[in-house]
């Protein structure tokens, strides 16, 4: 009984511990498609940002605490929002979990960008890294986790456990790399406050857009 115990411990470690990644996990229009609305969101923000105060511009800069100024990002693209449910299954067979989605976030990573060593908040239990477009050159840009560099396509994704395994990137020599990532949290695990990522739903946005596009009560839509 006690050795039957001890197995289902190690078996639990070694699965919780894995990651995988998975070639070709969305298909070629699909990465259009996700290219397409990131760069749109680009030019729309740009022209957001153009036409504020120099104070409001502020508190609205492009990029984020992660990586700076050498990138652009977007929380809830609603592309990426679909996908997140889209392929919830996948990552329910891939962790063994029922999960919950809880957020999406997409970033275009500028030549130098690097982003340091670091594990995921709570909301990022069950992720996936996915490669979304690559520049001309298809330069490489690996994500390291756990040491190790894996190298995606566009269309391959890593599904692994955020808050365990340290990631990180090197120093990108590239034009413009663009990246989505899918969170989920188990439902019936530690985490599962986080359903939604405290959103009412899926494809909610980031309050500080709704603040940008105008008060609405947001009571309304729900
Ligand atoms: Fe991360």
């Amino acid at each position: 009984m006690i050795k039957i115990i001890i197995l289902e411990v190690i078996i639990t470690i070694c699965l919780s511990n894995m990651y995988k990644v998975v070639k070709n996990c969305i298909g070629e229009e699909a990465c259009m498609l996700l290219a397409t609305e990131m760069k749109t969101t680009r030019s729309l923000t740009n022209i957001a940002l153009d036409n504020m105060t120099e104070e409001e511009r502020e508190k609205y800069q492009a990029g984020d605490s992660m990586i700076g100024d050498k990138c652009f990002a977007v929380y809830g693209l609603s592309a990426a929002e679909s996908l997140l449910l889209l392929l919830q299954n996948k990552a329910e067979e891939i962790f063994k979990k029922e999960l919950y989605p809880t957020y999406t976030y997409s970033r275009i990573y500028y030549n130098d960008a690097k982003m340091k060593k670091h594990t995921d908040r709570d909301s990022c239990e069950y992720s996936v890294s996915l490669c979304v477009e690559k520049d001309f050159y298809k330069t490489p840009y690996p994500l390291f986790v756990d040491g190790e560099p894996v190298e995606l396509e566009p269309g391959d994704a890593i599904f692994y456990e955020g808050k365990i395994h340290e990631h990180w990137r090197e120093e990108y020599k590239g034009f413009e790399h663009t990246q989505t990532f899918l969170h989920y949290v188990d439902k019936y695990g530690k985490y599962s406050d986080r359903k939604y990522d405290g959103r009412p739903f899926v494809g909610y946005g980031e309050i500080s857009n709704y603040k940008l596009l105008g008060k609405h009560d947001l009571n309304e839509y729900l």
